[in-house]
């Protein structure tokens, strides 16, 4: 088999079969296809598109590159939950408690911030002595006492989608549905789930922008779950906007614990975007018969503060101090230089908000990093004040920003104001769930 002639084959809109995609993984993870190969092949592949066979044999391949790790000793059935990336999106500390709370067993392998969107396992970080390495067993033994455990990916799990990720993230072949859908999936099966719940983000903050996209993107990776024997629903959520009012790691474990301590309203879109996931993670581990009663148990397992403990209990597990997460302490977390209000260059309403800008705004003060050596400082951020369709004035501001290098702030509210389009009409309502796929 010669890896040009693969390349041709897809050129020629060929559907590669089983042999040929384990040849081209193989040969690129052990050098033997360079990069430049790999590099040609994935451009095919953005231009001409994989079959759902395709994909889901390319999945595969990539979930077999590395370990795979077996959670079947663990009880029930072992949920999952992923979100393609946004921004305030803090639903992972408040979902993966709740579920535990209902009786679910959430076993979770998170990632970090990238670019302009956040990580769960920086999040984690902030809270003081959390550890998100942690060796496999003793991972394993805290889900098994407490349905909950979130750290980040073990070694060696999925060696060709890193490689892969890193080619395409410097070739412009990210945004290839077949692509994109191989890479969360194979990490995803790879980490041994047998339920995952996906939050397909679509909007000016995220990966997809159109619901078309998020909508085919969302079967794909619905459909490589049914091919391998996985159950998967994706909803698809809105992200023209960040989801929370906080953007920033210990800024967002505030929220999260403001959530779970029931300090925010249904119908806030933080709340209903983790109700929603909650929900079908209920109903994919059969605890619940229909949608109505997911909801009352998740919402009985937050005002009666089970939540909450859960997640306190998690974060002891894992070597943190928990005696933070509460509203009585936690804004010692956030507790920085300066509060800088942001006022608005003129009145009016606010008709869209580019939230990738308003992610980088945070990521420039210090919340993310912009190289992989980047430090973060956890306590730094914004807090919005105005969400989009609210009404605006000169002397009310757009966001609190949370700073303690002065020197960036101006570069920062520079940024973050120009995420705002402001006009005199109040705009037409956008929903925030969008589609669920494979209900
Ligand atoms: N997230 C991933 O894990 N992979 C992609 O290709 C895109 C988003
Ligand atoms: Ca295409």
């Amino acid at each position: 088999m010669r890896t040009v002639d693969l390349i041709e084959k897809k050129v020629e809109h060929g559907e590669l079969t089983s042999e040929e995609i384990a040849f081209l993984i193989r040969g690129f993870l052990d050098g033997t296809v360079p990069d430049y190969q790999m590099a040609a092949m994935q451009m095919a592949i953005v231009f001409n598109g994989m079959t759902d066979r395709e994909a889901t044999d390319l999945t595969m391949e990539m979930m077999h590159s590395g370990d795979v790790v077996n959670l079947s000793e663990l009880k029930g059935v072992k949920v999952d939950k992923h979100s393609t990336g946004g921004v305030g999106d803090t639903t992972t500390l408040v979902v993966a408690p709740l579920i535990a709370a209902c009786g679910g067993t959430v076993a979770k392998m998170s990632g970090r911030g990238l670019g302009h969107t956040g990580g769960t396992l920086d999040k984690l970080e902030s809270i003081p002595g959390t550890q998100v390495e942690i060796p496999l067993d003793r991972f394993k033994r805290i889900v098994n006492d407490l349905g909950v455990a979130v750290i980040g990916q073990s070694g060696d799990l999925d060696p060709a989608d890193k490689k892969m990720y890193a080619l395409r993230d410097v070739t412009a072949t990210v945004r290839s549905i077949p692509l994109i859908a191989s890479s969360i999936m194979s990490k995803k099966l790879a980490a041994g789930a047998d339920a995952i719940v996906l939050d397909v983000k679509v909007g000016s903050g995220a990966f997809m922008r159109t619901l078309e996209e998020a909508q085919k993107l969302s079967k794909l990776m619905v459909e490589i779950g049914r091919r391998v024997g996985r159950r998967v629903v994706a909803v698809i959520t809105d992200m023209n906007q960040p989801l929370g009012l906080a953007v920033g790691n210990a800024l967002e474990v505030r929220e999260a614990v403001e959530l779970l301590s029931g300090r925010i309203p249904e119908g806030d879109p933080l709340y209903e975007v983790c109700m929603l996931l909650g929900t079908y993670m209920l109903l994919l581990s059969d605890l619940a018969k229909d949608k109505e009663q997911a909801r009352k148990m998740l919402q009985e397992a937050l005002q009666s503060g089970r939540g909450l403990k859960k997640l306190q209990q998690m974060i002891t597990a894992q070597g943190g101090d928990a005696s933070y997460l509460c509203m009585e302490r936690i804004d010692e977390l956030c507790s920085v230089k300066e509060i800088r209000p942001v006022y608005p260059e003129r009145e009016g309403y606010v008709t869209a908000m580019n939230a990738e800008r308003i992610g980088t705004a945070a990521q420039m003060l210090g919340a993310g990093r912009a190289t992989k050596a980047d430090r973060i400082d956890p306590a730094v951020g914004l807090v919005m004040k105005k969400r989009l369709g609210d009404s605006i004035r000169k002397d009310e501001p757009l966001c609190l920003m949370y700073l303690n290098d002065l020197s960036r702030a101006d570069a920062a509210i520079a940024e973050f104001l120009s995420a705002f389009t402001i006009s005199d009409e109040k705009p037409a309502y956008s929903p925030m769930v969008y589609d669920v796929i494979g209900e």
